[in-house]
């Protein structure tokens, strides 16, 4: 039963400055709702119980949205704006959710590390704290956990991206099919060129972990971008345990990169049923603007 999560939040989030300099990505709205927030949702339909956010110097922000807000409450109630009060209250009742600060931003496969204590000796599933998933039958970790319930192991969420895109990806080499998009793993290759791709099968930021994969971080040298890369790790772990990839069914957004972000809120916008008219009508007069130059 995979009771725990861990969602990394402490990078530096390069590609989004300036905004990054001060605001975590992690704390992007989209729409009105942090994008971490969608992610703790995610986890907690997925049946987790106890989540703990990797943070950093920062990252305050995030800590503080999980938390009460006596005094914003107290306003709310005076003023009798009982759903907004619904809404802030909501967010602080969410989870147990505990947190732990990344000292130095070494990459994703040490912020994971520091996730050991936590974990204990017990398999645990990983969300990245900047890719958001919007699931089409299920929560796409709760998709991820019940492959693992079938089969054991580690298991790597992945998406089919174009040949074109895998130099952006970690990508996984199956050793066999075990069924229709799963498959288990004899490698994965770190943004690998598309002439020497092994597959289109992308690693994106959902995870099932054994407890493992700390024997392999603590010793893992620094790879690619002079970072701690938790995929390296996780190629080292197959050499003793089973690591499987299954396709998620559902739509990521990247909200690490601006396309991504901008995609996040039209379609988010698309959705939401009291924005949606207001968002098409937008959408169609800048179309027409476009159209005119
Ligand atoms: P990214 O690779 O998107 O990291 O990390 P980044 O370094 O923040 O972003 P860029 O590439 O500079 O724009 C994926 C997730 O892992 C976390 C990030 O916060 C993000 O949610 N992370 C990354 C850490 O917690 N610690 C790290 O040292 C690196």
């Amino acid at each position: 039963m995979i009771k725990k999560a861990v969602i990394p939040a402490a990078g530096y989030g390069t590609r989004f400055l300036p905004a990054t300099k001060a605001l975590a990505k992690e704390m992007f709205p989209i729409i009105d709702t942090p994008t971490i927030q969608y992610i703790v949702e995610e986890a907690i339909a997925s049946g987790i119980e106890e989540i703990l956010i990797i943070v950093s110097a920062n990252k305050n922000a995030i800590m503080d949205h999980f938390d009460r807000n006596l005094e914003l409450e107290g306003i709310l109630k005076e003023k009798n704006k009982t759903e907004e009060l619904n809404i802030v209250t909501r967010v602080s009742n969410l989870a147990n959710i505990h947190y732990i600060r990344q000292k130095e931003q070494l990459g994703l496969g040490h912020a994971v590390l520091c996730a050991k204590a936590f974990i204990g000796n017990e398999p645990f599933a990983l969300l990245l704290g900047d890719d958001l998933y919007v699931g089409n039958e299920k929560p796409v970790l709760r998709q991820l956990i019940d492959k693992y319930d079938q089969y054991g192991g580690s298991f790597l969420g992945t998406l089919e991206v174009d040949l074109q895109d895998t130099s952006k990806y970690g990508i996984c080499k199956p050793e066999s099919v075990l069924e229709p998009g799963l498959s288990l793993l004899s490698s994965v290759v770190e943004k690998p060129k598309p002439e020497v791709a092994p597959s289109r099968s992308a690693i994106g930021g959902r995870y099932v972990l054994s407890p493992t994969i700390f024997k392999y971080l603590e010793n893992q040298e620094r790879g690619a971008g002079g970072e701690i890369q938790l995929t390296d790790a996780i190629k080292r772990m197959m050499t003793e345990e089973k690591v499987f990839s299954y396709d998620v069914d559902g739509k990521r957004y990247d909200i690490g990169s601006r396309i991504g972000y901008i995609e996040a809120t039209l379609d988010f916008g698309l959705k939401r049923d009291d924005v949606r008219p207001q968002v098409i009508e937008l959408l169609n007069k800048k179309l027409k603007e476009l159209d005119q130059k």
